[in-house]
């Protein structure tokens, strides 16, 4: 069965170019993006591991720790990625899996056989440091993903985990966030010393609590 929001993110063992790994020993306390490329030496996948090697400051600013995983091999990994650090001018230093078993692939569901029956698509996991699964996304392989999405997830994941707020559609970092239902308004106030704007009883506007 396919994994679901909340879920517990499975734990597994890989062997990826940065050594072999246990996931959750790799992940530790922090927050973690798990994802899937449907293959090596793919002009698509180079583009986003490129990107995301370019954002390793963003992502440890948040306690992230990335990961990627495709069914190709180590030494086909190792090859593939000295042509991203040429091509894209970065320094990939995240581990990928070499999953070409699969195990990883079928742990989390990432081979869609009605797009394509050997390749993974683009699934993208956001888990939390309890090791839950707190968003997931899928793109054909076709599409490149935003990458300063995932971001403003995880801004909003953890918005959510350490201030009890929710983000409003396309909210921004530093925009005023909402106020989640379960908290009374009279609750709130005291909350959030920034203030809270009543639009109506369920709708509460607060800034952004980690901001200045
Ligand atoms: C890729 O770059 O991974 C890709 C591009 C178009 C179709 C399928 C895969």
């Amino acid at each position: 069965m396919s994994l679901r929001l909340g879920d517990a993110a499975p734990n597994f063992k890989a062997v990826t170019t940065e050594g072999e790994i246990d996931f959750y020993e790799y992940l530790g306390d922090n927050w973690g993006i798990l994802f899937s490329h449907p293959a090596d030496y793919t002009p698509v996948c180079t583009t986003e591991l490129g990107k995301t090697a370019l954002l390793k400051g963003e992502f440890a600013k948040r306690g992230v720790k990335v990961l990627a995983v495709s069914v190709d091999p180590i030494d086909s990994h190792l090859g593939w990625r000295n042509d991203i650090n040429e091509t894209q001018s970065c320094t990939v230093d995240f581990p990928i899996i070499a999953d070409d078993k699969r195990e990883v692939a079928a742990l989390y569901d990432m081979i869609h056989p009605n797009a394509s029956e050997k390749a993974t698509v683009r699934s993208l996991f956001v888990i939390g440091p309890d090791k839950k699964v707190k968003l997931i996304i899928t793109y054909p392989a076709s599409t490149g993903r935003n990458f300063f999405e995932v971001l403003r997830v995880v801004d909003s994941l953890q918005l959510t985990a350490n201030y009890s707020v929710a983000t409003p559609a396309d909210w921004k970092a530093g925009e005023d966030v909402i106020v989640v239902p379960s908290i009374s308004t009279e609750d709130a106030v005291k909350k959030f010393p920034k203030g809270v704007k009543v639009v109506k009883p369920y709708l509460r506007y607060t800034p952004q609590p980690n901001q200045n």
